[in-house]
């Protein structure tokens, strides 16, 4: 894992933008996975601040959402793809064949779920899969205890998962129970994660995915069977982090041309 600490969400967010920006520059038909919640709100912006003013150029991209609440569908102002439109996708030059939602509103839900999970391996996999993480560690919305070789299924959410996605929604008790969510494996399975944490809210689970023993029951802390992982923390997500010296260190003694910031 190479973690990244960066002193606020802002210059992480920058990072991360670059990294994806890399990756984009140097494969154009790249597979994006796509992430919603509050942490990749100003990586999307930058990268719509990128595209208007830098010329990156999404046309040939393909991008995967991670996950949506079942019963939403992109009419809805609290669904993950109304986001994703809303935050990036309205916003920069990609066509909407080149758009992949897990469906909230599909009628066979295993069905739809195989399907996707074959799309994403005839678009050739996924290139690099941003992530958010909750904080009790989930990652998508792979809840705790979830497999660790889980693939794109229906999951029911937790009461604190539930709660904490409150604030989207006019009224508490209209968060839906169950979602739709790539699996762990499927998550596995990219090329590259990039995990984003902001806030001491996300400092233990934080500490959890990165230092703490790999568990089903902290599903983030499966990415370090993963070969190629980044951690974009700014100081508060780090400040449970027992070895953050070692990692500074690191990230200061790259060669420049391995440093993204
Ligand atoms: C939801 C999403 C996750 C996201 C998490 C954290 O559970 N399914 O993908 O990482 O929320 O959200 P936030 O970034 O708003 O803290």
């Amino acid at each position: 894992m190479e973690v990244i600490i960066q002193p606020d969400p802002q210059a992480a967010s920058l990072v991360a933008a670059r990294i994806v920006a890399r990756l984009v520059g140097e494969k154009p038909a790249a597979v994006l996975g796509l992430a919603t919640g509050s942490t990749p709100i100003p990586l999307y912006r930058e990268l719509v601040r990128l595209h208007r003013e830098e010329a990156l150029d999404f046309s040939g991209v393909r991008t995967f959402n991670l996950d949506e609440y079942v019963g939403l569908g992109p009419e809805h102002p609290a669904s993950y793809s109304r986001f994703l439109y809303d935050h990036l996708l309205d916003e920069i030059n990609i066509a909407p064949h080149r758009v992949h939602f897990a469906d909230g509103l599909a009628a066979d839900i295993p069905s739809f779920c195989g399907a996707y999970e074959a799309a994403i391996r005839r678009a050739g996999g996924i290139d690099l899969q941003v992530l958010g993480l909750g904080t009790d560690g989930h990652i998508g919305f792979n809840e705790p205890t979830s497999s660790l070789a889980s693939r794109t299924r229906i999951k029911s959410l937790t009461r604190a998962t539930r709660d904490a996605n409150r604030r989207f929604f006019d009224n508490p008790e209209d968060v839906p129970h169950h979602v739709i969510t790539m699996g762990v494996g499927t998550i596995l399975d990219s090329r590259a994660c990039l995990l984003l944490a902001f806030g001491r809210e996300k400092a233990e689970a934080i500490r959890a995915v990165v230092e703490g023993p790999v568990t089903a029951m902290v599903p983030g802390s499966a990415l370090q069977l993963h070969q190629h992982v980044y951690i974009l923390v700014d100081e508060a997500a780090a400040s449970a982090l027992e070895r953050h010296e070692y990692y500074r260190w690191v990230y200061a003694n790259k060669p420049a041309w391995q440093q993204y910031g």
